[in-house]
């Protein structure tokens, strides 16, 4: 019999980039899941299948099988995966085989954190799987590093929100706090289905750090105070002034370069359709932005985003985190 369980994607709603160097960021669990199913098979053989990467392959005695999908790639891919199935199986203590499948409602690479997703999930289903008992911290830190593989230096927000949910104030040294937001935010995200590594842009941003660092450090300060300005909208539900700190928010990524003429058109499309506010969201450089409109503009900022070329989902913000979905 296999298990299932799901985590889900976010939206970092300010200061992604920044919270690699310590400062804070806010982000929120959102209503789209990644969904992994696990099951114990006769072998000693880890068989993992993306449903969609499109990517399948085998892993036994320290050798990989491509199955599906070019070789380079799928290892690249499931590697995470393996990692998360390797590490409950370490804590298990014994070597047994196993059948994972993933798949999710979240575009992939496109800064809503299905990377991370899918680490927490997977790692919740193999764990229930074998009874190993897991607390939400051991899972935050398994996912965290299989979320290493992926992203070399990852501050850790990705797979602190897929585990524990919620809308999470987050910052490396202090770890996270939930902030209690009541009201629902209304968003629009925006995909400019362009994928893009995370890891590269960390890496852009660490490379203007290092050329300017008075300056970029400055950004950051101010990055930092726009996050202080933004708890105390969210408790106050002061849309107006969250549009205005994500507009700022914006202009400081643009600033670093980790913007794109997708994403700008997007941001430029929704504010001039009446969003209170718009900026891109996790990495950049494609991937997604995010609108902030009263819900009864809502539907109209979609529809610029979409005849700027951009594909577009409401996102509701969730408490769930992690879960079993079905043992
Ligand atoms: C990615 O979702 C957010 C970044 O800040 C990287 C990280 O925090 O690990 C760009």
């Amino acid at each position: 019999m296999g298990v299932a369980a799901s985590a889900p994607a976010k939206i970092i709603l300010f200061g992604e980039h920044f919270v690699v160097y310590g400062e804070p960021a806010i982000v929120l669990a959102i209503d789209k899941r990644v969904y992994a199913n696990a099951e114990t098979r006769d072998d000693k053989r880890l068989h993992i299948c993306s449903k969609n990467l499109n990517l399948v392959g085998c892993f036994e005695n320290g050798t990989f099988k491509v199955e599906h999908g070019d070789s380079k790639e799928a290892r690249f891919k499931l590697e995470p995966i393996k990692l998360a199935a390797e590490k409950i199986l370490e804590i298990h203590g014994e070597r047994v085989g196993l059948n994972v499948e993933v798949s999710s409602t979240v575009p992939v690479a496109a800064g809503l954190g299905s990377s991370a997703a899918v680490a927490a999930a997977v790692t919740a289903a193999v764990g229930a799987l074998l009874s190993v008992e897991l607390s939400k911290e051991d899972l935050f830190r398994i996912s965290y590093e299989a979320e290493k593989i992926v992203h070399g230096t990852p501050s850790g927000i990705d797979p602190a929100i897929s585990t524990f949910g919620g809308t999470l104030l987050f910052q490396t040294d202090t770890g996270f706090k939930p902030l209690n937001v009541k009201n629902d935010v209304p968003l629009v995200i925006g995909d400019t289905r362009i994928g893009r590594s995370t890891r590269v842009l960390v890496e852009k941003v660490r490379n203007k750090r290092d050329k300017y660092p008075q300056i970029v450090e400055s950004v950051m300060r101010v990055g930092r105070e726009i996050v202080l300005r933004a708890i105390d909208a969210l408790k106050e539900d002061d849309l107006q002034t969250l549009g205005d700190l994500m507009n700022l928010n914006h202009a400081l990524l643009y600033g670093l370069g980790v913007s794109n003429e997708a994403l700008e058109a997007f941001v430029s499309a929704a504010r001039k359709s009446g969003a209170l506010g718009a900026k891109l969201t996790g990495a950049g450089g494609g991937g997604c932005m995010i609108a902030l409109a009263e819900n009864e503009k809502l539907e109209r900022v979609a529809k610029a985003i979409q005849r700027a070329g951009g594909r577009t989902f409401k996102a509701r913000k969730t408490d769930e985190g992690v879960r079993i979905e079905q043992a």
